[in-house]
């Protein structure tokens, strides 16, 4: 079984991708990341993220062990990670090079410790739409920008991270906007969706009304 949930920065899909994975038994690809890796490996080389060539070539290569690697630098997850990450995943390129890394994972889904599962679930801007467009199963989940802002403030404090409210609001307008309006594989939801807002539900809500829906998918398949 594969299981995408997109939707943007901070409405909930990594926290929902753990649980359902755990649930379900079933590996978890956090696509974030891949672009993460890319633009924190171009910051740590002073490079211009702005530029598709170079980025390319960062792209091309990226190994699941470097990104793991990169992810463990507090910058990975920092506002400084997200914003190189947002730039690079414009470029066509870039996003062409992580394609197949991307799909290959749905072939041979495996858990952190490398041992093979049954299925995987996928979080990001494009998994429904690019990256798994024959998902079973395809969520888009989304919430007002100040309740995501407000919910990455406050993981930004809990990891001692300084910044500020405004800031952070403004930095989720910009990544909102950028994310969306890219030419190539724009944030959108997939045609077969399910779509909802997380704005005013709990983790357990959002958790609850996924379950039914899989659940009744498991029974008529
Ligand atoms: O989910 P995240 O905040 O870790 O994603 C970081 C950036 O990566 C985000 O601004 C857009 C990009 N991204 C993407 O373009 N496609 C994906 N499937 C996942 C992330």
């Amino acid at each position: 079984m594969i299981i995408t949930i997109d939707g943007p920065a901070a409405a909930g899909k990594g926290t929902l991708a753990s649980v359902l994975a755990q649930a379900y038994k079933l590996a978890y690809f956090d696509t974030g990341m891949v672009y993460r890796a890319v633009g924190l490996d171009m910051y740590l080389h002073n490079e211009d993220p702005q530029n598709e060539k170079i980025a390319e070539k960062y792209a091309q290569n990226l190994t699941f062990t470097h990104m793991h690697e990169l992810a463990k630098n507090p910058d990975f997850r920092s506002a400084i990670g997200g914003n190189y990450a947002s730039i690079v995943s414009a470029h066509p390129k870039v996003r062409a090079a992580l394609l197949k890394m991307q799909q290959d994972f749905s072939k041979n889904p495996v858990f952190a410790d490398g041992t093979p599962a049954e299925g995987a679930i996928y979080d990001g801007r494009d998994t429904g739409t690019v990256v798994c467009p024959h998902a079973d199963i395809k969520f888009f989940i989304t919430a007002s920008t100040e309740v995501r802002a407000m919910r990455r403030f406050k993981e930004f404090q809990s990891k001692g991270i300084q910044t500020d409210f405004e800031t952070v609001l403004a930095d989720m307008k910009s990544r909102d906007e950028r994310d969306s309006s890219r030419a190539t594989a724009p944030m959108k939801p997939a045609e077969d969706a399910i779509v909802f807002d997380t704005s005013e539900m709990s983790i357990e809500d959002v958790f609850n009304f996924c379950l039914k829906i899989i659940d009744k998918k498991l029974k008529n398949s």
